[in-house]
């Protein structure tokens, strides 16, 4: 399976939503995670690679393909972190719209579901990932944006606490790892 992972605003939590979609996907079959961005190495906690690198072995099962890096993703499951869309012909955009499975991740807010709406790049399934204190509901955000929920991970300070530390890895917050278990 090809999951592509996107957003329609900055820091929406795309990358750690491809990190730990990659991280259980490599329990079950060997998998690539494929570095649209750049921020990978710093959330997995890995030496940043040497530029132009070579895909990196995280685990026995895990690849990371760096940021620049032009080797194919060459394993059953690839996550990409496609980051930020701002235009369907861009680069990232037809990444995200040739995905076989296409994941928006978006925080419940108003200004990012209106991005989406005007971007025209429908996803196949949305991940909300729920700060506190937001009225948008995930059927409220899934109405707008014309696609299922498939995961609501929350805002968590363990979550921001492992990525910080660069423990997403090593010891992935089981709050991020259950929400998304569901959308593996
Ligand atoms: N579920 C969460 N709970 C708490 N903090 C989170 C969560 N997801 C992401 N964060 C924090 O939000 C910030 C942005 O996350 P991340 O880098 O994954 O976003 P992004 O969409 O990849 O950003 P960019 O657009 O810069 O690539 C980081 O500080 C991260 O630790
Ligand atoms: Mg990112």
């Amino acid at each position: 399976v090809f999951t592509c992972c996107w957003s329609v605003k900055g820091g929406s939590g795309v990358s750690v939503v491809a990190a730990a979609l990659a991280l259980i996907a490599s329990r079950d079959a060997p998998t690539a995670l494929v570095d649209l961005c750049g921020d990978l190495p710093a959330v997995l906690g890995i030496p940043e690679p040497a530029d132009p690198a070579p895909p990196v072995t995280i685990t026995a099962t895990l690849t990371l393909v760096p940021h620049g890096s032009d080797a194919a993703a060459d394993a059953a499951t690839v996550v990409v972190d496609a980051g930020c869309v701002d235009h369907v012909d861009s680069r990232r955009g037809m990444v995200a719209a040739t995905a076989e499975r296409s994941l928006l991740v978006v925080r419940p807010c108003y200004l990012a579901l209106r991005r989406a709406t005007r971007l025209g790049l429908r996803p196949h399934g949305i991940v909300v990932v729920a700060e506190p204190g937001r009225a948008l509901r995930g059927d409220d955000i899934a109405a707008v944006v014309g696609a299922p929920v498939v995961a609501e991970v929350p805002f968590a300070a363990a979550i921001s606490r492992a990525v910080d530390a660069g423990l997403l890895l090593a010891r992935c917050p089981v709050a991020l790892a259950s929400a998304l278990e569901v959308a593996r």
